[in-house]
């Protein structure tokens, strides 16, 4: 690929701007997305809104160079805790937005991307940022952000083994605690200095080391690694 063109989700800040910069420095021309655009590459849309991921799909093939987009990367994500304590309705709406946040619009983003690949424009990659919540589980007020990272790691599966003979790759990576906002958050909730010390490595991942990750799988994985899942927790957790 020359200059291919990348459609990242979550670009604003934490793992997703790594991403761009990185893919950014290698030459790839990168659309971005946040639920706000704070600038003229990115393409605000809250995911929340069922009509989001049509919307951004349709918005960045309207920027993109040639009609065609070669790489999605699926990074947004949400991260908020939902106690079992809640009222049933709370509980239940906090699932959903989470569930339609972090997998259903990953999901269609997904959709449009490999239809996008098999009607034309010839093959394609999508990285799947997920979590070690997504093999792990996660704590009592994270069933949702867990069963959405779970959902995601086997929706990529499935691509992966069903449109490689046509072209299309699927890639996922899995980190650990990574320091942004969504893990500092996260850290002085639940104590920091115990959670830290559960991982072997002493340390959380930067967002640059998560980036690394996902510019290898969008621009140099072997095809033959379609379907895999790379994990990034300093061992914290070893499959
Ligand atoms: N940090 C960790 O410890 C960790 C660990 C494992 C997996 N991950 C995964 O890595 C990915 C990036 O996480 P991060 O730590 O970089 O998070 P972050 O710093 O909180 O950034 C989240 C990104 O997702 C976007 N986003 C969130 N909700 C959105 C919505 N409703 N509509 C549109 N955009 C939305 C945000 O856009 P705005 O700026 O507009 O809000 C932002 O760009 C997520 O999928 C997360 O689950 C993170």
């Amino acid at each position: 690929m020359t200059q291919p063109t990348i459609l990242v989700t979550g670009s604003s800040r934490g793992i997703g701007a790594a991403i761009a910069a990185a893919l950014r420095a290698r030459g790839a021309r990168v659309i971005g997305h946040a639920s706000k655009a704070h600038d003229a590459h990115t393409i605000g849309a809250d995911l929340a809104d069922p009509t989001a991921p049509a919307r951004i799909w349709q918005e960045a093939l309207d920027r993109s160079a040639h009609g065609r987009i070669d790489v999605l990367v699926n990074n947004a994500g949400l991260f908020s805790a939902n106690p079992i304590t809640l009222s049933d309705i709370e509980w239940l709406d906090n699932w959903e937005d989470t569930l339609r946040i972090n997998l259903t619009a990953a999901t269609e983003l997904s959709r449009y991307a490999v239809r996008h690949w098999l009607e034309g424009a010839s093959g394609g990659r999508v990285v799947h940022v997920a979590s070690r919540a997504g093999y792990r589980g996660d704590s009592p007020d994270h069933w949702h952000y867990a069963a959405a990272k779970g959902g995601m790691i086997a929706m990529h599966k499935t691509i992966a083994r069903q449109y490689a003979r046509l072209g299309v790759m699927s890639y996922a990576v899995c980190p650990g605690f990574t320091d942004t906002a969504m893990a500092g958050d996260y850290l002085a909730s639940r104590g920091g200095p115990g959670l830290l010390a559960d991982i072997p490595l002493g340390r959380v991942a930067t967002p640059e080391e998560i980036a690394r990750i996902v510019e290898f799988c969008a621009l140099d994985a072997p095809e033959s690694m379609t379907g895999t899942v790379i994990d990034a927790n300093g061992a914290s957790y070893v499959r």
